[in-house]
């Protein structure tokens, strides 16, 4: 391994592949879904283990309202029940839990349900982990514009970054996508423009702590060069401030 590049601070997951996990053992792709949550705990304990600082993972997309109303339904009642059955131990493993998307568009109870878990949270210090669940990166940016504008402030590229949902993290060292699939899909469009991109052909479920590891090996392989040359970077790794 490289020990100039070391475990990524901040890693974000597309977490990508549970309805087809789900379809190729003959059960609805909510089963997927739940699979799913399993392999999240798994993800977020192996992190926290390897020393990354902030894990941020795409859990529901803007766009994901337009799937089936029984899928759509599914994924609230499972992230309900996540939550409770989840919170308590993240509050014993030190996890501080933020959401990072759109409330309006969610229902009281799972609204509810989400900042219950940030507030109980709220106090712990040690891995951050920012669920995106409707989120989407277009949403993110319009909402930030539309803020500085309703605050009279000028549209900069440092003040588009204080209003963005995630201005309380660092940008994304490494995004992870798993599931097979090389696109984006609407996740971190302004934070991702200097992150490595790592795609996974493994479906979310079965993403272990042996394909984690791989991801992480590609990542301490890569030179990062935030648009510098090679000789300059030589090193250290340079991380340029938003102007
Ligand atoms: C990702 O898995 C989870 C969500 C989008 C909620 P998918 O449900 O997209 O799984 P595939 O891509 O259909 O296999
Ligand atoms: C991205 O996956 C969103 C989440 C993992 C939550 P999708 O399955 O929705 O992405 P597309 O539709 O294949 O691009
Ligand atoms: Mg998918």
């Amino acid at each position: 391994m490289n020990p100039a590049q070391p475990t990524p601070h901040h890693v974000a997951i597309v977490m990508d592949g549970n309805g087809r996990w789900a379809t190729r053992r003959f059960l609805p792709r909510v089963a997927g879904h739940k699979a799913g949550v399993d392999t999240l705990r798994r993800c977020v304990r192996s992190c926290a283990q390897r020393g990354v600082a902030v894990l941020t993972v795409f859990a529901f997309s803007s766009e994901n309202w337009t799937r089936p109303q029984d899928e759509v339904s599914g994924l609230m009642e499972l992230l309900g029940m996540a939550l409770a059955r989840e919170v308590p131990q993240l509050l014993k493993d030190g996890v501080r839990l933020r959401f990072v998307g759109e409330r309006a568009g969610l229902s009281d109870s799972v609204r509810q349900g989400l900042e219950r878990g940030e507030q109980a949270t709220a106090a712990n210090t040690g891995l951050q982990l920012n669920v995106c669940f409707n989120y989407g990166g277009r949403w993110d940016i319009a909402q930030a514009a539309r803020r500085l504008v309703a605050e009279g402030k000028p549209i900069t590229e440092a003040n588009l970054d204080r209003a963005l949902a995630l201005s309380h993290v660092p940008d994304p060292d490494l995004v992870i996508r798993t599931g097979g699939e090389q696109r984006i899909s609407n996740f971190l469009l302004w934070q991702a423009a200097y992150s490595e991109l790592y795609f996974s052909d493994t479906l979310w479920p079965d993403f272990d702590d042996a394909a984690l590891d791989l991801a992480f090996a590609a990542f301490a392989q890569r030179e990062r060069r935030f648009g510098k040359t090679s000789a300059q970077v030589a090193g250290k790794a340079a991380r340029p401030q938003p102007a």
